[in-house]
């Protein structure tokens, strides 16, 4: 049931302060201040390694699972595409521990890998969504996402509730690996509570990004661009606009523009750039005013402090709330999502059921 919306994407990317604040709920002690001690087949503080694997839009979300495992408990991670993880034959130290994400628990790539890692003897967890599913039953422990089910094959509420379990699970293991006092932990998992109502803010700003796909949809070619955890995200935004809308879209990270994609940039390649201000928001406007030099049209997602220092000319600034860092890559998901879905609306797209795509890829 749609409910009013037009599309279950609409509907489910509307869900997303609920679900985000149900899913953070189970990993985090609010009244406390504290993350949740999980019964792991595993104990953070004996890992040298996480092999983290996963297909699309999972993937890209455990490939910013990465950042925060790295920066909050010094794990060092390695986030592969399923698809690829399978074959590659990686080595895997005996102190290492496996985790899959997956929305659907079926995909079958996802499930081949867990199954290597099955058979050279890592303790192994699953990030999935969908409840005695085929991964879920076959990994050591679950660690659910409650998202409900997702019905639009563009994933959006399992996608931002997959950030909030990698996110709690990262400051848990910096808590065991005591690289996060206490008092980090209070003032981190404070931050993480705020998601919830921060989304529900971004939600409004749903009338100028509509405005905004008017625009997007006269093109044909579509850079992303990010730094940081807005990197993976760069990409995931380039995936949700060429599924649904069918429009080229790439994601880079901004530091490697001049390294090739800086060429694609004319008038006809709009680059959409994800940049809170952060510690390295000042390269990224460098970056910016590489693509205004060469007449690229930017449209600049950022926060009230970015659009203020953002020496450059962008054809449209969508200012988001400042929100603390560890929950920009979950806040700044939904403008990503809002301007494909709208994209998509404008030319007529299919939304839920895009063209030649299904919602559980069980073939490889
Ligand atoms: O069910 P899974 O999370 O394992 O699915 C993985 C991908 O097939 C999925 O995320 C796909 O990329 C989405 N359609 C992206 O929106």
């Amino acid at each position: 049931d749609k409910g009013n919306h037009r599309h279950f994407m609409e509907k489910e990317i509307h869900e997303q302060p609920e679900v985000i604040s149900h899913t953070l709920a189970h990993y985090l002690d609010f009244v406390e201040g504290t993350t949740r001690a999980l019964d792991l087949p595993f104990e953070f503080k004996n890992l040298d390694r996480i092999a983290l694997s996963a297909c699309g839009t999972a993937f890209l979300a455990s490939s910013i699972g990465k950042y925060w495992f790295e920066r909050l408990a010094r794990l060092p991670v390695d986030a592969d595409i399923a698809s690829e993880f399978r074959y590659r034959e990686m080595p895997l130290s005996k102190n290492s521990a496996a985790l899959f994400v997956s929305q659907s628990g079926e995909t079958a790539d996802t499930l081949a890998s867990l199954r290597y890692c099955r058979r050279e003897g890592i303790p192994i967890g699953a990030i999935v969504n969908v409840r005695g599913s085929t991964i879920a039953r076959e990994a050591d422990v679950t660690l659910p996402t409650l998202a409900g089910p997702e019905i639009g094959v563009a994933s959006t509420k399992a996608f931002t509730c997959q950030l909030s379990v990698l996110a709690s699970l990262a400051v848990r293991a910096g808590v065991e690996r005591g690289t996060i006092s206490p008092e980090q932990e209070r003032v981190l998992v404070r931050h993480l509570a705020e998601a919830p109502r921060y989304a529900s803010q971004v939600l409004k700003l749903e009338s100028q990004i509509e405005a905004v796909a008017h625009e997007l949809a006269r093109y044909r070619h579509v850079l992303y661009l990010g730094r940081d955890t807005n990197y993976p995200l760069a990409m995931e935004g380039a995936l949700k606009l060429k599924e649904i809308s069918y429009i080229h879209a790439e994601g880079y990270a901004a530091g490697e523009l001049k390294h090739g994609p800086i060429a694609l940039i004319d008038e006809k390649m709009p680059v959409i750039v994800i940049a809170p201000h952060d510690r390295i928001f000042e390269k990224t406007v460098s970056n910016m005013q590489e693509v205004a030099a060469r007449g690229g049209k930017i449209i600049l997602i950022t926060d009230k402090k970015g659009a203020e220092h953002a020496t450059i000319n962008a054809m449209e600034t969508i200012v988001l709330p400042d929100v603390p860092e560890i929950i920009t890559p979950i806040i700044y998901s939904l403008p990503i999502q809002m301007l494909a879905y709208f994209t998509a609306v404008v030319m007529g797209t299919d939304v839920d059921q895009p063209r030649n795509l299904a919602k559980s890829v069980t073939v490889e």
